[in-house]
């Protein structure tokens, strides 16, 4: 596949701002994320991965903003599917705070531009420290891509827009990637789960394609709720380090005072902020988990909240009441928000518009943080 920038891709083209133009490019980034590193050309990556991991006791992911988030799900996934320990970690703290490295573990880092100051001096202070890095890198040829073991670049192209859409999505599939990787170094999946589980990834870009198709759901969501002065964002494994994300672009770009909470974790204090027509978001891609984030919908709701689900179809009780929802297509619940993630850009998006925010510039934020 043809990897090379093209000359218009720092060009709004048709979209009234670079956020659209990049959550559109999310199929097609991801798309080509994907047909690199399991077609021909990824191999050898693959294979500097596996020598990489193969001795790898604990891994230590650490990043700053939505590169965090997108490392809270990798640990999820990766502890999950593989069996290994893994660490998530603020640059900015582990940077200070000297963690424990024992040998034989590793030091991932995540991050869109390669040069975020606090993720710089981790992964520097990581290599003093005598661990092995690697690196999941947008900016190809950035600090953090030129100073770790081993790169595995997301592909997502540039990305303009201060909020992370196609940046954090593309981290997301690489963290998939590693995360199926490393359950067959292990050998907890077959070479025919992998290849199942592989499957479900390629299907990601056509249902994030659907997803787009029905943006006027989002906006009208979005309408309705611009004139909140604050969202609660709940969730339960999974779906929590999805909260993490769609909390921050909300927000990045709107100004509302947005916070995700682990749902077990509302009874023990954020109830009390609670009241009538409080927006709680709640998302529900997780089978298991269905029943209990079911009642702590009906919790909040009991209240006076409102509520807005996001997840899958099969996650909706009978008789229950919502006051707004947005289903996603099924995928392997794994690989769920890769897709739950999309319609909270939209969301964000269009409270931003509907509030006549510089959507791509927000007050007060950088899109790299390249000093301290
Ligand atoms: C800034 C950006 C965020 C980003 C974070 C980390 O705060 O506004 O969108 O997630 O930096 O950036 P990085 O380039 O390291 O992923």
């Amino acid at each position: 596949i043809h990897l090379e920038l093209k000359e218009d891709a720092a060009d709004k083209g048709n979209y009234e701002h670079f956020m659209m133009k990049e959550i559109q490019e999310q199929p097609q980034a991801i798309g080509m994320l994907l047909g690199h590193y399991l077609q021909e050309e990824g191999k050898e990556d693959m294979q500097k991965l596996r020598e990489l991991l193969s001795t790898c006791s604990r891994l230590h992911i650490v990043a700053c903003g939505s590169a965090y988030h997108a490392g809270m799900t990798g640990k999820y996934l990766i502890e999950n599917l593989a069996g290994v320990a893994v660490e998530v970690e603020l640059a900015s703290e582990f940077r200070y705070r000297r963690p424990v490295l024992n040998e034989g573990e590793v030091v991932l880092v995540i991050s869109q531009s390669g040069e975020t100051a606090d993720t710089v001096a981790a992964l520097r202070e990581a290599k003093v420290r005598g661990c092995r890095t690697m690196a999941i890198v947008n900016a190809q040829g950035s600090t953090i891509a030129r100073e770790s073991d081993l790169v595995l670049y997301t592909y997502a192209g540039p990305e303009i827009s201060v909020a992370t859409t196609k940046g954090y999505s593309t981290q997301l599939v690489v963290l998939d990637l590693i995360a199926v990787e490393l359950a067959s170094l292990k050998e907890r999946i077959t070479d025919a789960e992998k290849n199942k589980l592989h499957g479900e990834l390629m299907q990601i870009p056509a249902k994030i394609r659907q997803i787009l198709e029905h943006k006027e759901k989002l906006q009208r969501a979005a309408n309705e709720c611009a004139g909140k002065k604050q969202v609660f964002f709940i969730g339960r494994s999974l779906d929590y380090t999805l909260a993490l994300e769609a909390a921050l672009k909300l927000k990045e770009i709107s100004y509302i005072h947005a916070e995700a909470y682990a749902a077990g974790e509302l009874k023990h204090g954020t109830i009390a902020l609670i009241e009538q027509d409080s927006l709680v978001v709640a998302i529900e891609t997780q089978q298991e988990l269905y029943d209990k984030i079911h009642s702590n919908i009906v919790e909040v709701q009991s209240r006076g909240a409102k509520i807005f689900a996001v997840g899958f179809e099969a996650a909706k009780k009978e008789k229950e009441t919502l006051e707004l929802e947005y289903r996603i297509p099924e995928i392997q619940p794994f690989f769920a928000p890769s897709l739950a993630i999309i319609p909270f850009q939209l969301f964000a998006y269009y409270i931003s518009v509907a509030k006549g925010i510089d959507v791509d510039k927000p007050r007060n934020l950088a899109k790299s943080v390249t000093v301290e």
